[in-house]
């Protein structure tokens, strides 16, 4: 997961291959929910890893159902119907699939048994109606108290006297999930009468209850739907763990890259694994919207394949109250579309994680869209032609919002984007995607394919012991860029060469081992490691006898030119922090921003002589200074690629300053110079 503070999308060009989709957060969140309420251990497989599913997960472990995880598989073992915990503070973050069902569950539970609990989340939740369904169930006699603002959590539920002969009514026009939080408790005290809901207003977002209901079923618990209008709960139902439950993926997340098909997979194909057109989520009905917009779709049990199809989109006119999350991708499909979109009947964007009819206005607005909002539609014009507009999404705390607008990416393929003249797309906080989909920016990175000159490059040159790896190591990772640290290419070579008994001078016998490396010798970089033909080599590489073996054969022209290509194959998405000699003159000339570092001999000296002690070897400073000098005059006197500043490089001085300071100087570097414009012809 990209924990940055944001994420810069370099334009993108195309997509194709084969990605698996996480779990769908509805379907998670009630059947660990139905598996809490349950007598008995139910197996959940595929579970969605995300900040939703999570306090759930700790909401009913607090409840005292027994809860054993492995991976993406939960063993619950429920309550049975029955408190064990008659008091406890449950935090749920933003998380309405969790605040909702256990609102209504604890209610019931704490009005026949007694008990206290309190409900709250982070402050966005606590701007998230939940007054229908409050009003729902204090008619019931549940006693529950709204501690902030009247009709919004926290709550407090805190026992009752329970009166089931009246129909329920329940509003059914703001939120489904009122309903639904009503038809997955309401079997915990129904052994003694038939229970009916009543719908009062026009249901929106029905397939969420055809989910709710399907589920239901699985745990034995058969509702009998007249219309859209009355269920009724039968008298005797109790939940029936099924044992074993597979989570389908989630098709609001398929949303996105179905749409990825249908802009990018120009002559290739990509292929969604973990749901399919059978599946029982309502938004896998955004499939035909896509369809309709041109994008070709085939599918099976559990998978789908999209490619273009009419290219530009096509604009249409729609109304999304049936598939109100995946609806989103749409709005920003329309950015590709001749003529404007509009979507309708969907007042429910308004009171998700955000505002957001508002936030996908006003984003939209700064990408150089046309949009016209109001109370429950949108419309969007794309940009015209050759106005598109360099933005920074706010993304408000709304993963969808993160993930609709990586979409944007693909600018370079609008029909009225100026040839060459792609835009930025900066997602801030992108970590926003762990609602429901923590991997999003890896797998869209997985899937999406540009070319390697227009992936951004920030280059980090300096002499032995500037500290330049330690910056840009901690570069990469503040921007959730790809890393490359050259020296251990060079310092590999030195050590396979001394290893092998080469001499480290005589150029003709190092070449032919560079040249292997990357290729008869594999290499696989994870973490601080580096692993060679399946040895991990990180603690050799670190070597004092090391540098200087690297020094020495990094001298030769044709060593140096056959680790070039092994260098250039970092530049991957979505960018690269390169350190080392010659990385802004000779390596990645086109680099976005060049940094070269320098620091006084002494103040180098005494890093690497603190370095090398703290690593248990023993250290002389005044043979540090000299070697130091040593590997400085070869590396900068040397034929090819001497260590010298780019000419458009910026030099930073960090001899007075801490790690921290110096990235955060590069940092800042960075952030003015944005947005990093690259101009194709
Ligand atoms: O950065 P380092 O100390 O790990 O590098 C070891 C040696 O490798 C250095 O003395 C010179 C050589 N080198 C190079 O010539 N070009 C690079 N881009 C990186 C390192």
């Amino acid at each position: 997961m990209y924990t940055t503070a944001f994420l810069d999308l370099p334009p993108l060009l195309s997509a194709g291959g084969t990605i698996r989709l996480p779990g769908s957060k509805s379907i998670s969140n009630r059947v660990l929910l139905l598996a809490g309420l349950s007598e008995g251990t139910t197996t959940v497989h595929d579970l969605l890893a995300s900040d939703d599913t999570r306090v759930m997960l700790e909401s009913l472990r607090t409840l005292g159902c027994g809860i054993e995880q492995a991976g993406d598989t939960v063993r619950i073992t429920g309550l049975g119907g029955k408190l064990s915990v008659l008091n406890a503070d449950l935090f749920l973050g933003n998380a309405g699939t969790a605040m909702r069902p256990l609102t209504a569950a604890l209610a019931l539970l704490s009005a026949t048994q007694g008990g206290i609990f309190t409900l709250s989340g982070v402050p966005r939740m606590h701007e998230r109606p939940i007054g229908d369904l409050v009003n729902a169930l204090r008619p019931l006699g549940c006693t529950i108290e709204c501690t902030g603002n009247e009709g919004y959590p926290p709550l407090r539920l805190a026992g009752g006297q329970l009166k089931l002969n009246e129909p329920i009514k329940v509003r059914g026009d703001v939120s489904s999930q009122f309903l639904t939080a009503l038809l997955l408790a309401l079997p915990l005290v129904s052994q003694d009468q038939a229970l009916t809901i009543e719908v009062v207003g026009e249901l929106i977002s029905k397939p969420y209850i055809e989910i709710t209901l399907n589920l239901l079923a699985r745990f034995g618990i058969q509702v009998e739907r007249q219309g859209w209008e009355r269920f009724v709960i039968p008298q005797g139902s109790h939940y029936q763990s099924p044992g074993e439950i597979h989570v389908e993926a989630d098709a609001s997340s398929a949303s996105y890259f179905i749409a990825l098909g249908a802009l990018a997979g120009i002559d290739q194909t990509v292929r969604i694994e973990g749901v399919g057109a059978a599946s029982i989520q309502g938004d896998i009905r955004f499939v035909e919207a896509a369809q309709a917009m041109g994008a070709q779709v085939t599918s099976g049990p559990n998978w789908l394949e999209i490619r273009r199809g009419q290219w530009p989109l096509k604009s249409i006119e729609m109304d999304c109250n049936h598939i109100p999350d995946a609806a989103m991708t749409l709005a920003v499909m329309a950015l590709y579309a001749e003529g404007t979109t509009r979507l309708t009947n969907i007042a429910s964007w308004r009171v998700k994680e955000t505002d957001r009819i508002a936030a996908m206005a006003k984003e939209l607005g700064k990408l150089g869209a046309i949009v016209v909002e109001g109370p429950d539609f949108i419309e969007v014009t794309p940009p015209p032609a050759a106005q598109w507009q360099h933005a920074s999404i706010h993304t408000y705390d709304d993963h969808r919002m993160a993930m609709c607008f990586s979409l944007a990416a693909f600018n370079p393929l609008a029909p009225t984007a100026a040839p060459g003249k792609p835009v930025s797309v900066r997602i801030e906080d992108p970590r926003c995607v762990g609602k429901t989909f923590p991997d999003y920016f890896e797998s869209l990175f997985q899937v999406a394919q540009t070319d390697p000159d227009l992936i951004p490059v920030i280059t980090i040159d300096g002499p032995t012991a500037s500290g330049k790896g330690t910056l840009a190591s901690a570069l990469a990772t503040r921007l959730g860029y790809q890393f490359l640290d050259s020296g251990s290419l060079y310092r590999l070579t030195g050590l396979l060469a001394t290893e092998r008994g080469l001499d480290l001078d005589d150029a003709s016998a190092i070449e032919p081992l560079a040249r292997q490396i990357g290729s008869a010798i594999s290499l696989r970089f994870e973490h601080e490691h580096i692993w060679v033909d399946g040895r991990d080599v990180s603690t050799d590489l670190r070597r004092e006898d090391m540098g200087q073996a690297a020094s020495r054969i990094s001298v030769h022209p044709g060593v140096r030119a056959a680790l070039l290509d092994v260098q250039k194959a970092f530049r991957g998405l979505p960018g690269l922090v390169a350190d080392g000699r010659d990385m802004g003159t000779v390596v990645f000339p086109d680099a976005a921003l060049k940094v070269f570092l320098t620091a006084t001999v002494a103040e180098r000296a005494e890093r690497r002589h603190k370095q090398l002690i703290s690593k248990g070897f023993s250290a002389n400073l005044d043979e540090i200074c000299a070697d130091l000098e040593a590997r400085d005059l070869r590396d900068r006197s040397r034929a090819v690629s001497p260590l010298v500043p780019a000419h458009d490089a910026r030099k930073l001085d960090n001899s007075a300053l801490s790690i921290d300071e110096s990235v955060d100087t590069v940092l800042g570097m960075w952030v003015e110079g944005w947005p990093h414009v690259i101009a194709r012809s």
